[in-house]
């Protein structure tokens, strides 16, 4: 194991798990933070997150489309134990989003091969508990952008399953990346600002009699930023575009490439087949979508629940642009990004990126 980081910040607990460091990787699909990003995150005391949509696509396990499913399963499984080996006692999470067609499958398979939290979102998760209640160990962490979207959660769950969530993930939809938990008119609003969230959430949890842990996303990039939401009130922080310039994220080299040189003019809002906004590098197959072109609309995967692309025969197949993407093709990828994009400068390892966040060290700067 590497010398440990060391760090002024108070560590993180997520049900029995304890992180030495208060950040979690946010969970990247399609195979963006796959074993190689959670583990290396994992191993310098974060929780490193394996996004598990369409993992299977890219493994031995996928040779024709009804493979799909079935390779999934196998592909998380297997991601599970090398992120793990790669981490021997580190803390490895898998997202499962409530949208994808495979949820419960993936979140059964996860608490199955190990996964030691789960982190849900793109809907309420409000029957995760079901799905992992043989694995009590295996902490459960629900994505919100509003306290009173984590109020229902915490009365169903308390009143259906028996249990509350280990921590709250509380996402900025002005900000983060991906799909994001507003309606696009919505988006700009200050009362998703996470300063206001955060307290909001704080309030209510403590006049509910909950002892729960609120992790801020969306737009979080460096110690200021984290200082700041630990002041709101949040007990550590969820990072993920801050963490695809680093060596060890798991797409291609040209999708890292594709997040240096960029401006905030670069980073625009797209209407996924989900239904949902979601925010993105404005490629050519951005241009080529909003000026009506040619894109691809074959559904080869069923992935999505709900699906404009495979039931209505609009938007574009979301598998196919977020598959192109990790592989590197401008052309046809969709690449999603928060909109901290313009301040990616260089690709370094994660242990820069995390040495930076939590050192103790004061930046040149600081000390002149
Ligand atoms: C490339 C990319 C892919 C993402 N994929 C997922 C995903 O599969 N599931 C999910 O819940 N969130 C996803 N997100 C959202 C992140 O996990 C995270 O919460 C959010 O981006 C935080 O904001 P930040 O990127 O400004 O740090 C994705 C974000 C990015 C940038």
């Amino acid at each position: 194991m590497p010398e440990a980081i060391v760090t002024d910040l108070s560590p993180l607990r997520l049900g029995k798990h304890l992180a030495r460091l208060p950040i979690i990787q946010g969970g990247m699909g399609i195979r963006i933070s796959a074993a190689r990003l959670a583990g290396a995150v994992a191993r310098e005391g974060g929780v490193g997150v394996i996004a598990s949509v369409a993992l299977g696509l890219a493994s031995p396990y996928y040779k024709k489309k009804s493979d799909y499913f079935a390779a999934n399963k196998l592909a998380l499984r297997d991601e599970i134990e090398k992120a793990k080996k790669a981490a021997p006692g580190g803390i490895i999470g898998v997202n499962c989003m409530v949208a994808i067609t495979d949820h419960e499958a993936m979140a059964r398979t996860a608490a199955e091969s190990g996964a030691d939290v789960i982190i849900s979102g793109a809907g309420l998760p409000l029957n995760l508990p079901a799905y992992t209640k043989d694995h009590p160990d295996c902490a459960l962490l629900p994505i919100v952008s509003t306290a009173k979207a984590a109020r229902l959660i915490c009365r169903r769950w308390d009143h259906v399953h028996g249990r509350l969530p280990d921590g709250f993930v509380v996402e900025n939809p002005n900000t983060a990346g991906g799909h994001l938990g507003a309606k696009r008119i919505e988006l700009g609003n200050p009362a998703y600002e996470l300063e206001q969230v955060i307290p909001d959430m704080a309030a209510f949890l403590k006049e509910d009699g909950y002892d729960i842990p609120v992790i801020a996303a969306g737009g979080i990039w460096d110690r200021g930023d984290i200082d700041r939401m630990l002041d709101a009130g949040a007990s550590g922080v969820q990072m993920a575009t801050r963490f695809v310039c680093t060596h060890e994220c798991d797409a291609d080299d040209n999708f890292k490439q594709q997040f240096l040189n960029r401006g905030p003019r670069d980073v625009v809002i797209v209407d996924s087949p989900a239904g949902l906004p979601g925010r993105a590098i404005a490629t050519e197959f951005v241009h080529r979508l909003d000026a009506g072109g040619d894109v691809e609309m074959q559904c080869f995967a069923n992935c999505l629940r709900k699906c404009l692309c495979r039931d209505e025969k609009e938007t574009f197949c979301i598998a196919f642009a977020l598959d192109r993407a990790q592989r590197g093709d401008t052309d046809h990828g969709l690449f999603f990004t928060g909109s901290n994009l313009y301040r990616s400068e260089a690709i370094v390892s994660v242990r820069e990126v995390l040495e930076a966040l939590c050192g103790t060290h004061k930046p040149a700067s600081a000390l002149a």
